[in-house]
């Protein structure tokens, strides 16, 4: 996790690193830090909290001065979030800077060689063994800077995305990748080059950008190519420079009080663009590369394996019942971070789907590597274009939900679930385990969907209203069954997110094997009982909780009337097939979190501890 930023170049860098910071606090905001350079000294700044609390530090002008320098927010893996232990680092010798991104798991060891050669340590961090660790190589081979930082690199274990300079050297910052995202902007000519975990932190500045891979390196000196070499053999690689594809636009919250808010409302979008020029409805087609280009393997797939974590392990959840009905493949769904240390049993006909909104969260990615080595064919569903778990797998589709600022996912998770049953739907067809007149009822219904997101985000009052029902409560139980089991277990990780009240997400059937014993009149139950599927055991279900006096809000299908009698609450969704049902379930269920979060003063954009890419274990 973590955030870098980092400007060298012409312009003023304090606002580039701030703002880019702030861009960057999706990756962890318990701490914050910017070094800058200005032409004579090195001016640091550093703080536990955010980047608002940091730019407290900075009432001097003068201490904003400078064309070059470094920044970064924090979330905490080694050392507590504290002033002391917040990014940037400096060596001993106060000569280098650093910020990093990632795990050093050998900190320990290097830390106590470096204290009996002289060294001492202020803070907890492995990042301040890795910029002692630099020094004392550049001392002892009397190298330059980039070379200091490679044969550094090569003794350490872990993972990494750092940003360097040497304030004997201001012209110069040395960036390295391993595990963690690193971006380059490239300004006109070389004058200016900007440095961050993603690109948002440049996007008004260039639109030509260099991602990093794995184990690289890269030499930035204003005026001059960007040289990039392998960290482990030293090879020069050429720098692939693209053009980049977002907007400013996008990253920004376009009058919503929140990007969770916003990103909530562009579902209709977000969908409609996922499954553009893959759902065909004229043509009675599906056409999706990554799937075309290895139907052979899918047909012949003995399991499809999902690994995901989070709210994508959920759109998971909802993919292995749409697999199983449409296309009658098995499917297991599991957490990555299970799977990849439990020696599970894969062979050359199993394919592993991995589902992940930013394509860098460690567990899965490291779980599509191992399934990789045993034989299996890996396939991506990735929001995040270009990220690594899109580029380690075989192939893939992305989800085109637009970035996703908001910690809770929300957008992603229904494209997630778009671009899965676009899937399931094609291979039903392959496969001839569906009509071909189903197969054209799906496609026009799933083309409705945007339409009836758009109508249903009208009810938003109303979910207001019962929010404020139950701000207080301090549990909250979520059922649903079938497809619409996953959709209580998302609703149920919402509402913890982003509020912090205890929620538990339950196959409605199995209420009765523990958790009705929670039910009494403070108990709100949130029950998804859509009128196809298993409608009356739902009904029977929320009986029983009424006779339990528990509270009952339900999300019905439009025209009920048989749970608008027992339930304190009805929510209504239009109408339509049972297997699409989650993409509109989830909108009410989305927003209830959201309000009742607003209404406990919780940050909703960046609840506490969490983070939006986890990409350490
Ligand atoms: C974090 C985020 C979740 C997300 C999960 C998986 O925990 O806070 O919102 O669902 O990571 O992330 P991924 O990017 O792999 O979907």
């Amino acid at each position: 996790m973590c955030g870098i930023t980092g400007y060298i170049g012409y312009r003023d860098a304090y606002p580039i690193i701030i703002n880019g910071l702030q861009r960057l606090e999706y990756r962890g905001y318990d701490s914050a830090g910017v070094v800058l350079y200005d032409g004579k000294q090195i001016n640091l700044s550093k703080t536990k909290g955010k980047v608002s609390d940091l730019l407290n530090k900075f009432d001097a002008e003068d201490a904003k001065k400078g064309n070059v320098g470094i920044g970064h927010t924090r979330w905490a893996t080694h050392g507590v979030p504290n002033d002391v232990n917040s990014h940037p680092h400096t060596s001993q010798s106060g000569d280098l800077v650093i910020v990093h991104n990632g795990i050093i798991e050998n900190y320990d060891t290097i830390k106590k060689e470096l204290i009996n050669r002289g060294y001492t340590f202020h803070s907890d961090t492995d990042t301040e063994v890795l910029i002692n660790l630099i020094e004392e190589v550049k001392k002892n081979n009397n190298v330059k800077l980039g070379k200091a930082v490679q044969i550094a690199l090569n003794e350490v274990v872990g993972a990494f995305a750092i940003a360097v300079f040497d304030i004997e050297k201001p012209d110069e910052i040395v960036v390295a990748k391993l595990g963690s995202p690193i971006a380059i902007g490239i300004g006109k000519d070389n004058t200016e080059f900007f440095i961050a975990s993603d690109a948002s932190p440049f996007l008004e500045y260039t639109k030509d950008a260099i991602y990093l891979e794995d184990e690289e390196m890269a030499i930035i000196k204003v005026g001059r190519a960007i040289e990039i070499r392998k960290i482990n053999d030293d090879s020069v690689v050429t720098a692939n420079v693209q053009e980049l594809q977002m907007n400013l636009e996008q990253i920004e919250k376009g009058g919503y009080d929140h990007f969770m808010l916003k990103e909530i409302h562009e579902q209709p979008r977000a969908i409609t663009d996922t499954f553009r020029g893959r759902l065909l409805k004229d043509e009675a087609i599906i056409k999706m590369a990554g799937i075309e280009d290895n139907m052979k393997r899918f047909l012949n797939a003995e399991r499809i394996l999902i690994v995901a974590c989070g709210t994508s392990w959920h759109a998971g959840l909802v993919a292995e019942y749409i697999f199983e009905e449409f296309a009658r493949i098995p499917v297991e769904v599991e957490y990555a971070s299970e799977f990849r240390y439990r020696n599970p049993i894969i062979t050359e006909k199993d394919i592993v789907i991995a589902i992940s909104q930013s394509g860098e969260t460690a567990d899965t990615l490291a779980a599509i590597k191992m399934a990789k080595s045993k034989g299996a064919f890996v396939f991506g569903v990735c929001n995040v274009v270009g990220s690594s778990i899109s580029r380690e797998s075989d192939a893939g589709a992305y989800t085109h939900a637009g970035p996703e600022i908001g910690v809770a996912s929300t957008k992603a998770f229904t494209t997630q679930i778009t671009v899965l049953t676009l899937i399931a739907l094609r291979l039903a067809r392959a496969k001839g385990t569906m009509s071909s007149s189903d197969f054209r009822m799906y496609l026009h219904e799933m083309e409705l969907i945007p339409n009836k997101v758009e109508k249903l985000l009208e009810i938003d009052s109303k979910v207001e209203e019962i929010a404020r029902k139950y701000l207080l409560s301090t549990n909250f139980l979520y059922l649903g069954r079938g497809f619409n089991f996953p959709v209580a277990l998302e609703g149920a990780l919402k509402l913890k997110e982003i509020s912090y009240i205890h929620a538990e997400g339950y196959p409605a059937a199995e209420m009765k094997h523990g958790p009705i014993a929670l039910i009494d009149d403070r108990m709100p139950v949130v029950v998804i009982a859509t009128n196809k599927g298993h409608y009356d055991k739902v009904v029977s279900n929320i009986q029983e909780i009424k006779s339990r006096q528990g509270k009952i809000i339900a999300i019905v299908t439009e025209g009920d009337t048989v749970v608008k009698e027992i339930a304190d609450h009805v929510i209504e969704i239009p109408d339509t097939e049972e297997a699409l049902t989650p993409l509109l379930t989830t909108i009410p269920l989305q927003l209830l979190s959201y309000y009742i979060a607003v209404m406990r003063d919780c940050n909703v954009d960046q609840p506490r501890n969490l983070a939006k890419s986890v990409t350490v274990e």
